[in-house]
C-alpha cells in the first residue's frame, strides 16, 4: 500500500498531475475515498452538511477534533488535512499555533487549512516555521460571510489584483497549497500560473493543479442547495429516501421482515 503523501510531496505535484481531493467528516466516507485521493479535508462544511448550521460560523473545535478521530481511521494512502474553525485562529500567531497543535496532536491530521491571504500571511509563516504545514483558502472564505455580503463570486474585475496578492501572500509565508473558492476562471489560471504553490479549485478552472469538491454535495447527499460549482456524480440522498420509503411500506404491510431475517427456535447442535 502507498504511503500518504505528506505536504511537500503535495506541493512537488505543482505543475502536475492533477490534485484529486474530496471532503469527508466520517470514517466510511474516508474509506470510500482513501484510494483514489491525494488528500481528503474535514473540512469545516461539516457543521452544513451533517449538522444542519445555517453557515460555518458555529463550527466549533470540539466538532473538528471528533470528526477529524473518525476520518484518521478511515484514511490509509490519503493525506489528511483539517479546517481551522471560526474563531480559532484570526486573533494572533500564537492563539493559530495553539489550535493548530491541538488539532494535528488529536487528531493526526498532517496539515491545516485556514482561511485568509494578505492579512493572514504572518500567521502561516509563524506555523510553518514551528512544524505546521498550512494549506492556503482565498477567494470565497465562508467564514467571512458577513463582510464579504454573502457567497459571491470574487475577485471579479479590480479586485482580481487583491486575489492575486493573497496568492503570492500565502505562497511567500510557506503554505505549501492555495484553495481558490469561486474566482473567474481566467483569474484561477493566472493566478495558477504565477504561483509556485499548487492551486486547489473549487468553483475555479480545471487548470488548476487540483480540484475538490464538498463529498457530500458531489454524492447527492446535501440537497438543500447546489452551488454552480458543483457536479452531482450520484443521487445518494434521493435514492436513500426511496429506500426508506420502501421500508416504511414493508414495516406496514408486514412484509418485513421476511422469513430469511428472523430465527428459528430449535437449539444448534453443538458437535456439529
Ligand atoms: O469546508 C470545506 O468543505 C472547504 C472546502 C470547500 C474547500 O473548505
Ligand atoms: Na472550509
Amino acid at each position: 500500500k502507498k504511503r500518504a503523501p505528506m505536504p511537500d510531496d503535495i506541493r512537488a505535484r505543482k505543475g502536475g498531475a492533477p490534485l484529486v481531493s474530496l471532503t469527508a467528516y466520517t470514517t466510511p466516507m474516508a474509506q470510500m475515498m482513501d484510494a483514489h485521493c491525494d488528500f481528503v479535508l474535514v473540512g469545516d462544511s461539516v457543521g452544513m452538511v451533517l449538522h444542519g448550521l445555517p453557515s460555518t460560523l458555529g463550527v466549533t473545535m470540539e466538532m473538528m477534533i471528533l470528526h477529524g478521530q473518525a476520518v484518521a481511521r478511515g484514511l490509509q494512502s490519503a493525506m489528511m488535512v483539517i479546517d481551522m474553525p471560526f474563531g480559532s485562529y484570526e486573533e494572533s500567531p500564537q492563539q493559530a499555533f495553539r489550535n493548530a497543535a491541538r488539532l494535528m496532536a488529536e487528531t493526526g491530521a498532517g496539515a491545516v487549512k485556514l482561511e485568509g491571504g494578505v492579512e493572514m500571511a504572518s500567521t502561516i509563516a509563524f506555523l510553518v516555521k514551528r512544524g505546521v504545514p498550512v494549506m492556503a483558502h482565498i477567494g470565497l472564505t465562508p467564514q467571512s460571510i458577513n463582510t464579504l455580503g454573502g457567497y459571491k463570486v470574487q475577485g471579479r474585475g479590480d479586485a482580481g489584483e487583491a486575489l492575486m496578492a493573497d496568492a503570492m501572500a500565502v505562497a511567500k509565508a510557506g503554505a505549501f497549497a492555495v484553495v481558490l473558492e469561486k474566482v473567474p476562471a481566467t483569474l484561477a489560471d493566472a493566478v495558477t500560473a504565477e504561483v509556485s504553490i499548487p492551486t486547489i479549485g473549487i468553483g475555479a478552472s480545471a487548470g488548476c493543479d487540483g480540484q475538490i469538491l464538498v463529498v457530500d454535495d458531489m454524492l447527492g447527499l446535501f440537497t438543500a442547495f447546489k452551488a454552480k460549482f458543483v457536479k452531482r456524480y450520484a443521487t445518494l440522498g434521493a435514492d436513500g429516501e426511496a429506500a426508506i420509503a420502501a421500508y416504511a411500506e414493508d414495516v406496514h404491510a408486514r412484509r418485513f421482515p421476511g422469513p430469511e431475517h428472523v430465527f428459528g427456535d430449535a437449539v444448534p447442535d453443538a458437535k456439529a
